[in-house]
């Protein structure tokens, strides 16, 4: 299996991409580092903590950045709800630890001591990531694969022009998308194919107490806070899990993508150049959705029968 970093904020989609990860044969999560974003980052580590539990997983979490580089913090509450799970309240966690390391030193130390071998997720804002390159620019070349759920070629969500994650801490996208390595770049051109409706979730029945004590109100209270689509909430991180899965899910098309950090009406927003001459992203653009559905399905009944 692929040895796998998680940087996350969770948030209801990071919950479903922690599922996905843990759940499916191809991944091997190492540990998972937590931010600020959807929630302030007493939440989002608190929930990975409790979530690492509830799955049963054995894999170390730790906690970095609370504040975006710059700017000041703007959250996601509204979306994810006040402790960034919907109304879900996890047991208390018993078994799983926080590390007493920084996740960016935790990401650059497991990153040197393997290198080439371990890939990189990132779904939430990349401010962990970015303090990570500029104390150790050489997790560009020790990092396997890159996937960021961030961005969009087309409209934002934060903002017409910008996608939450990279709205939220545009200086740490711009030094991300900087950097001499070849991102893949999951953004909401791609993450809105991936609307959990209600045939999906007619698939999630029988998974016991995973679909009934989670996964069913997180989705229900994702799907009336996560805007006006009847057509169900977009899992979007688990996209950018399931990249790593099977690459074979997610068409992609290089391209020249630059974050916007002075606009007035557009910061965060990540400019996509489909036809620039060098390219230093991988760009998604269409989801095989049966297949999607059907591989994270699988994996939740993995994580279902523990
Ligand atoms: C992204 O923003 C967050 O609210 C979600 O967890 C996801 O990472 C989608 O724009
Ligand atoms: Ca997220």
């Amino acid at each position: 299996a692929e040895k796998v970093l998680i940087d996350c904020d969770p948030g209801i989609d990071d919950a479903l991409a922690l599922a996905l990860a843990h759940g499916s044969p191809a991944l091997d999560v190492v540990g998972i580092t937590t931010v600020g974003g959807n929630v302030e980052l007493g939440h989002t580590t608190r929930n990975a903590l409790c979530l690492v539990d509830y799955y049963g997983m054995d894999v170390p979490v730790a906690r970095g950045a609370g504040r975006p580089l710059v700017r000041e913090p703007r959250t996601a509450a509204d979306v994810h709800g006040e402790t960034g799970l919907g109304g879900v309240v996890l047991p208390e966690p018993t078994t799983s630890r926080l590390s007493d390391r920084h996740a960016v030193d935790f990401l650059v130390d497991r990153l040197a001591a393997e290198p080439g071998e371990i890939s990189l997720v990132a779904i939430g804002p990349l401010t962990n990531i970015a303090l990570a390159l500029r104390k150790e620019p050489r997790i560009v070349e020790w990092a396997r694969r890159l996937v960021i759920m961030g961005g969009a070629y087309g409209r934002g969500n934060s903002t017409p022009a910008a996608e939450f994650n990279i709205h939220a801490d545009p200086e740490a996208a711009a030094v991300v998308f900087g950097a001499p390595w070849r991102p893949v770049m999951i953004g909401l051109d791609l993450t809105h194919q991936a609307r959990a409706d209600a045939a999906v979730r007619a698939g999630f029945a029988g998974l016991g107490r995973l679909e009934s004590e989670l996964l069913t109100p997180c989705l229900d209270f994702y799907g009336e806070h996560a805007g006006r689509h009847h057509a169900g909430p977009a899992v979007h991180d688990a996209c950018a899990v399931a990249h790593l899965i099977d690459p074979g899910l997610i068409e992609t098309v290089p391209a020249r993508v630059d974050v916007e950090t002075h606009g007035r009406f557009t910061s965060g927003m990540t400019v996509t150049d489909f036809d620039a001459p060098v390219p230093n992203a991988d760009v998604a653009t269409v989801l095989d959705r049966d297949a999607f559905w059907s591989v994270v399905t699988e994996a939740f009944r993995n994580v279902a029968r523990g």
